[in-house]
């Protein structure tokens, strides 16, 4: 069973809501019921979100984004739909009910940190936890330790002006944390934080994420934070969700020309990996090294290949070594067996625009891992506005799935 789940869920601001329903139902679009004065603020979503993953909803300001995360914890109550959340449907659950699973279960991390001025940033960790009724002493322990989790032990009885803006953010994160709820809602936590201090956010949101497992749901309009942060993303358009999946599969096959539009200017070489791409060791085997060697086994494979790499390197590692040798870089599990190859005319295909139809230009037949094809590391999605982003660092890729 999925730890949340959507089940066709509408939202409507504005005057009869159910019947503005029925008309979207009826095929409706959010601009006819414009006309009259409704705001279609979500439109039919579903969608559900596993334990211990990190699940992305993406879209331009007010494609709903907002809104639909608040009905996921019964802050807005849908037009139509329901929310289950460990089977239990939300939408059913009395106001005294909802609060409950509301104050221990659920936590919420906004965009503006909400931090109170006039308490230290302990009891402002402690904040949650001081709503749900635990006394003062183990509401300090355990603040103190979320505020160890997001590295600011020591600052407990500063003031939350003393804080930079990021430090403040990791104030929200450990109240958030310091409750046990596992279920974490953020919205646009990230967006108002400088550009180098986001990043550090987000590596230690994946860092804290491999300890604690929560069950994440994370807005942002920022496509780069998305393919970073994501297990699974849905993409968001004025109201609808277009297309669910992995960042991988939202580059290579886009659900529509909107879809793609948006990850145009996305680097594939820093997103997509070997495991990603790579096809069957076998398809390696009968070809000729350039000193006239055929290559008949699996060793012979590995022992001719320009390089070995993993499943969760960056393609943009596999350049160099495909220039170098037109036979097929070797990719390793951790007991250094052979599960795939890379042959330099996978490599070029998979970065053209993608093209079901084309031999050899669907990397999904090859694909073999799910959770780790794609590149989460430092760098790894931030192309478009850094190109000559450095590598990166080894062994820092995050096991999401
Ligand atoms: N309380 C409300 N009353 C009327 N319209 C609303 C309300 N909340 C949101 N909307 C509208 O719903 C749409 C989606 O908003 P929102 O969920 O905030 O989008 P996002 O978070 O993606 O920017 C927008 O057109 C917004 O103006
Ligand atoms: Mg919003």
């Amino acid at each position: 069973m999925s730890r949340l789940q959507a089940e066709h869920l509408y939202k409507v601001f504005g005057r009869r809501p159910n019947e503005a329903v029925a008309r979207l139902q009826d095929g409706a679009g959010r601009d006819e019921l414009r006309a009259d004065g409704t705001t279609a603020a979500v439109i039919d979503a579903s969608f559900a979100v596993e334990a211990g993953q990190i699940f992305v909803v993406m879209g331009l300001s007010g494609s709903g984004k907002s809104t639909l995360l608040r009905m996921l914890n019964g802050l807005l109550e849908p037009t139509a739909g329901r929310v289950l959340f460990d089977g239990q449907d939300l939408t059913a659950l009395s106001p005294r009910e909802l609060r409950q699973v509301r104050s221990h279960k659920i936590s919420m991390v906004f965009q503006h940190f909400a931090l109170f001025p006039h308490r230290s940033v302990l009891e402002n960790a402690a904040y949650g936890l001081e709503v749900q009724g635990v006394a003062r002493e183990e509401r300090d322990r355990r603040a103190t330790e979320a505020l160890g989790l997001v590295g600011l032990a020591g600052w407990e009885n500063s003031w939350p002006d003393e804080l930079s803006g990021g430090m403040q953010q990791r104030v929200g994160l450990a109240r958030a944390l310091a409750t046990d709820a596992d279920l974490l809602l953020m919205d646009e936590s990230f967006s108002a934080l400088d550009p180098l201090i986001r990043r550090d956010m987000q590596d230690q949101l994946l860092e804290l994420q491999k300890r604690l497992k929560k069950t994440i749901v994370f807005i942002t309009h920022d496509l780069n934070e998305a393919m970073r942060l994501g297990d699974s993303i849905a993409v968001m358009r004025d109201g609808r969700i277009v297309q669910i999946g992995t960042a991988e599969d939202i580059l290579v096959t886009p659900a529509n020309d909107y879809v793609a539009s948006f990850t145009q200017d996305v680097d594939r070489s820093r997103v997509l990996t070997a495991g990603a791409i790579m096809a069957d060791p076998q398809e390696a085997l009968g070809t000729t090294t350039p000193d006239g060697t055929v290559l008949r086994t699996e060793r012979d494979v590995l022992e001719a290949a320009p390089a070995t790499v993993t499943a969760d390197t960056p393609i943009v590692e596999l350049f160099t070594p495909c220039s170098r040798s037109g036979v097929a870089v070797a990719v390793t599990d951790e007991e250094d067996s052979l599960i795939g190859v890379v042959p330099r005319a996978r490599l070029l295909a998979v970065l053209g625009e993608p093209d079901p139809g084309a031999d050899g230009a669907a990397p999904q037949e090859g694909r073999k891992t799910a959770g780790a094809a794609v590149a989460k590391t430092s760098g790894a999605t931030e192309a478009t506005d850094a190109p000559d982003a450095p590598e990166a660092p080894e062994g820092k890729v995050i096991a999401g799935a």
